[in-house]
Order: C-alpha cells, then sequence, then structure tokens
C-alpha cells in the first residue's frame, strides 16, 4: 500500500496526457485514483474530458482572486477536500508558488516536452529544432519554484527527422508522453 495513489490533475487546456493516464487506471494497469481535476481555464477541454469520464471538475481563475496565494490557496483547499495525495501538472501553464508547493513538498509533479535541463518553458519542441538537437523528448520531473527544474523522475528520447516540423515533432513526442506520464506515476505509486 503506497502513500500517493490518489491523485489531483491540474490543467489548462487539451488534457491528452491526463486522458491517457485515466485510460491506463481505468485498464487496471496504474494502481491509482483520479479524485478531482482543476483548471485555471473554464474552457480547457480538460475539463469536459474528466467530467464525461465521471471526475469532480473543477475551474478556478487566477484573475478571480486577490493574488497568487489566494488562488493557489483555494487549490490547495479543494485537493485536500478530496483526499489528494500526488498532484499532477499535465499541461498546467502556470509556475507552482510557494503556498502550493509547501502544502506539497515531493508530490507534484510535471510533464514536459523535451529532455530536460534542455529547453525549458515554453515551445520546447520549438526550441529543440531551432537548436538542431539530433534527440528530442520528454521528461517527468518532480515540481519545484524553478519553471521546469525540479529533479527528474523519468526521460524518453524521440530522434528528429530532417524533415520534421514543429507539428510533426510535437506529436511524436506526445505519444512518448503519453506513455511516460503512468510510468512515472507508476514509479511514484
Ligand atoms: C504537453 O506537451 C505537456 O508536455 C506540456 O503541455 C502539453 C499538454 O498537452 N506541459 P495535453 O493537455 O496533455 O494534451
Amino acid at each position: 500500500m503506497s502513500l500517493s495513489k490518489k491523485i489531483g490533475f491540474l490543467v489548462s487546456g487539451r488534457g491528452s496526457n491526463m486522458a491517457a493516464v485515466l485510460d491506463e487506471i481505468a485498464a487496471g494497469r496504474l494502481a491509482a485514483e483520479a479524485r478531482v481535476v482543476i483548471s485555471d481555464q473554464p474552457e480547457a477541454p480538460a475539463l469536459a474530458l474528466a467530467a464525461r469520464r465521471g471526475l469532480p471538475t473543477l475551474a478556478l481563475e487566477r484573475q478571480k482572486f486577490a493574488d497568487r496565494r489566494a488562488f493557489e490557496t483555494e487549490i490547495v483547499r479543494e485537493l485536500r477536500a478530496r483526499g489528494v495525495e500526488l498532484v499532477v501538472l499535465a499541461g498546467f501553464m502556470r509556475l507552482a508558488g510557494p503556498t502550493l508547493l509547501a502544502a506539497f513538498p515531493d508530490r507534484i509533479i510535471n510533464i514536459h516536452p523535451s529532455l530536460l535541463p534542455a529547453f525549458p518553458g515554453l515551445r520546447a519542441q520549438a526550441q529543440a529544432l531551432a537548436r538542431g538537437v539530433k534527440l528530442a523528448g520528454c521528461t517527468v520531473h518532480f515540481v519545484n519554484e524553478v519553471i521546469d527544474g525540479g529533479r527528474i523522475i523519468a526521460q524518453a528520447a524521440v530522434k528528429v527527422r530532417p524533415d520534421d516540423t514543429e507539428e510533426t515533432l510535437s506529436a511524436r513526442i506526445l505519444a512518448r508522453e503519453h506513455r511516460l506520464l503512468s510510468r512515472a506515476i507508476a514509479e511514484i505509486v
């Protein structure tokens, strides 16, 4: 029996990584339980996707709170209310602040579409192409106060093809992301 098996997702957009994890859980291949999905974007497709699968969902918009601390205090309250032990950032487009980090020390992970520590931040796949790397990939890591900066849990490499565009490379990396995130969660739980 492990400590970190009740998962809360933080999302901002599409939610394909979250869906891949939900598929693994549903198939009985990942001993974890999704408890809640929280988005900072009310229109995020990830929210509708989670709701269709019967999960509790919640939109919390940063601009409706006085400051980041108040915003994160509410996120923490909701996660705790659902008994969440592991927080998975799956396309959550915000830097975790001190309130969130302190509430879940070493219990927040993120997936990023590059072989960190190369290419943190936005449009990592375009950064990799611009630099001419021959190996790209994705990383699951613990979250700390540095953007895409925490300790690495798992990585997968993807060969860059000479004719790759940001779209084609992103699509191949994404396919690997979908497998990697569940694998990393399995390692943690
Ligand atoms: C993924 O590429 C992930 O690595 C990055 O944001 C994207 C989210 O995609 N952090 P999705 O919402 O999981 O489909």
